[in-house]
């Protein structure tokens, strides 16, 4: 494999499981905030980036390649509001298709049509994140902070499979 694509590959491990530690800081802000079914469901988020990880981490040692198993960054997790919280997911999963382009366009220059496959499955992905969380930040601009409709809000996420 070519070392930039590689290279690449391995800070996206990393990443993903930078995703998942943000999104646990979002769930347990949720938990404080009394929200325990958006708590539940950033927790479900936390657990996907933990499989999309897993994923390159598979493709990488699938092609002998080494993965580095570096330090992942502190989240801090400090929101002043809800909608701080949910903003900061959708700017994150903005952030994440973007890196995930980076490894697309490197891995078009260097013809290597097994790692574009692979990342087409998280071009797609990023569509699904980038909805889901665009959503979510709409929501909670309509119901603002008002503790009955986050209270239904809430209840509405319940229902996710
Ligand atoms: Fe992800
Ligand atoms: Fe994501």
């Amino acid at each position: 494999m070519n070392k930039k694509v590689s290279e690449l590959l391995n800070a996206q491990v990393n990443k993903e499981f930078y995703s998942a530690y943000l999104y646990l800081g979002i769930s347990k802000f949720f938990t404080q905030q009394d929200l325990p079914v958006f708590a539940a469901w950033y927790k479900v988020q936390a657990e996907e980036e933990q499989e999309h990880a897993m994923k390159i981490y598979a493709y990488l040692l699938d092609q002998d390649e080494d993965v580095s198993l570096d330090a992942i960054a502190e989240v801090k997790a400090e929101f002043k509001t809800i909608l701080d919280a949910v903003q900061e997911a959708d700017k994150h999963e903005h952030y994440i298709t973007d890196e995930i382009v980076k490894i697309m366009d490197a891995a078009v220059a260097d013809k290597d049509y097994r790692t574009q496959l692979m990342l087409n499955w998280f071009i797609s992905e990023q569509q699904e994140e980038e909805t889901n969380s665009k959503e979510m930040v709409a929501k909670v601009k309509m119901l603002g902070n008002d503790a009955k409709n986050l209270y239904l809000l809430d209840k509405e996420l319940a229902e996710r499979k």
